[in-house]
């Protein structure tokens, strides 16, 4: 396999936006700092991944429920969570430019990083990192309230009103995929750190006395699904928290090698029965457990598996991109996306090879007859190898062409994005081609057309 060359984020960033992956938000009007939309194609790698997470989560185990829950909760949430009080970071002010600073970031630091200036910053003073607003037409104290700074908190307040219709008994668990909201001081490294993200959050509950063992195995069967989306493992890495968040005994966090650094993708966090205690005081509500077979009360302990959607399709996209020596011109170089052809926006390209004597009006049909299973691409613009090229960046694994000998035999080509292996098949037998080759489809480029 040709060498992956290092790509900076600058030319992820630029390729995100040529191709409509991911681009600024409101940027005509200068865009909002650290703000992003997802286009075409990032909307369908998104909607893939938070499916291949659902399936993987809900779908296929008995043992879990889904959840959509309200991104604006109760005010009492955020204080038995801990959030009102707990969720700050301390700032420092640089008393010549006014910029703020995490304090922990300007520990070893002693000038300022914008303007140089020395010995100049104010003391630390706690910022709030929730984001705040209010229900209702008056803006008063008794009308606060907050969007959600993780999915976690709409899970367990739910904990009996999905148990119970769903005739769970632990251990069992609940998921969620939606929107949170930090207002974080320090955004960045483009779709990394943002004010308003998306999380993929299960919280499983379980026996006090079983907790370490379930941790372990969602170590192991997160570890299991990120090799899955076709990462390669040698980027990802465990790291084990000394420093542990109020609520947590134990917590993992799953890193990736991005080229700004190593950084979180995901935690899994033991809980304990901090989250259930604190709501069962705040709320007066019980959360103790009667467990028919053991013939015990007890308030379940949570494990928990959070990750960022954004942050995981951002290392996606990362760990994808490639560039490497054109067959035939070492020379010359090709930009390739190698997306898990489950995850990849769209499925295959379909060419006419020219635009006459019935091969546009062929390949129509097949798109719409393809259009049925899976996302395509229509495009007869510029020569063959121009729209391969598009289609390989735009990380599209396979690609049809139409030609003459289609008119006539009723096959067309099939070309895989990684391998460039070309293959002639019969128009019906494309789709359960593509599929047998998404099944078959490898990181390291193994897959034999
Ligand atoms: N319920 C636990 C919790 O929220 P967290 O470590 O604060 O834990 C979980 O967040 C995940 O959410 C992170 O691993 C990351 O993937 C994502 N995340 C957190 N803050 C984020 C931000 N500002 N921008 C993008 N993703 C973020």
């Amino acid at each position: 396999m040709a060498k992956k060359e290092n790509k900076t984020m600058n030319e992820l960033v630029a390729l995100c936006k040529r191709r409509g992956y991911i681009f600024q938000s409101s940027e005509i009007y200068g865009g909002v700092a650290s703000t992003y939309d997802y286009g075409p194609l990032g909307v369908e790698l998104k909607r893939n991944l938070k499916e291949l997470w659902w399936r993987e989560m809900v779908q296929l185990r008995s043992d879990i429920e889904g959840i959509d829950s309200a991104i604006i909760m109760h005010p009492k949430v955020w204080i038995a969570s801990g959030h009102v009080d707990e969720f700050v970071d301390p700032l420092v002010e640089c008393k010549e430019c006014h910029r703020r600073f995490k304090a922990d970031d300007l520990a070893t630091v002693e000038q300022c990083p914008v303007c140089g200036s020395k010995d100049s910053f104010t003391e630390p003073k706690l910022f709030h990192l929730l984001f705040q607003t209010y229900m209702g037409p008056v803006q008063s104290e008794e009308n606060k309230a907050y969007l959600r700074p993780e999915t976690a908190q709409g899970i367990y307040v739910n904990f009996e009103n999905v148990r119970t219709p769903a005739r769970q008994k632990l251990p069992f668990g609940i998921a969620q995929i939606g929107k949170a909201f930090r207002n974080e001081i320090t955004p960045g490294n483009f779709t990394f750190r943002t004010r308003e993200f998306e999380q993929m959050e299960m919280q499983f509950f379980v026996h006090p006395g079983e907790a370490d063992e379930w941790f372990d195995y969602w170590k192991e069967e997160r570890r299991k699904w990120y090799s899955s989306l076709g990462f390669s493992m040698e980027n990802l890495t465990f790291h084990v928290h000394e420093k542990l968040a109020h609520y947590a005994r134990a917590a993992i966090d799953i890193e990736y090698d991005f080229p700004f650094g190593r950084s979180e993708l995901e935690g899994i966090h033991n809980r304990g029965n901090f989250d259930l205690s604190r709501h069962q005081e705040f709320s007066g509500k019980s959360f103790e457990y009667f467990d028919q077979a053991r013939d015990e009360k007890y308030i379940p302990y949570i494990i928990e598996t959070s990750g960022g959607v954004d942050r995981c399709l951002l290392a996606l996209l990362v760990d994808a991109l490639v560039e490497e020596p054109e067959e035939g011109d070492p020379n010359k170089t090709r930009t390739v996306l190698k997306l898990h052809p489950r995850l990849a926006p769209t499925k295959a390209g379909i060419f006419p090879l020219v635009n006459r004597d019935g091969m546009p009006e062929m390949a129509k049909k097949i798109e719409s007859e393809l259009r049925e299973k899976f996302m395509v691409f229509y495009d007869d613009g510029g020569s063959i190898g121009r729209r391969y090229r598009r289609q390989d960046e735009a990380g599209t694994p396979f690609c049809i062409t139409i030609d003459g000998q289609s008119l006539e035999d009723g096959t067309v080509t099939i070309r895989e994005r990684d391998t460039m292996v070309q293959v002639r098949v019969a128009i019906d037998a494309i789709a359960g081609m593509i599929d047998k080759y998404t099944d078959e489809w490898r990181r390291d480029g193994g897959l034999s057309i």
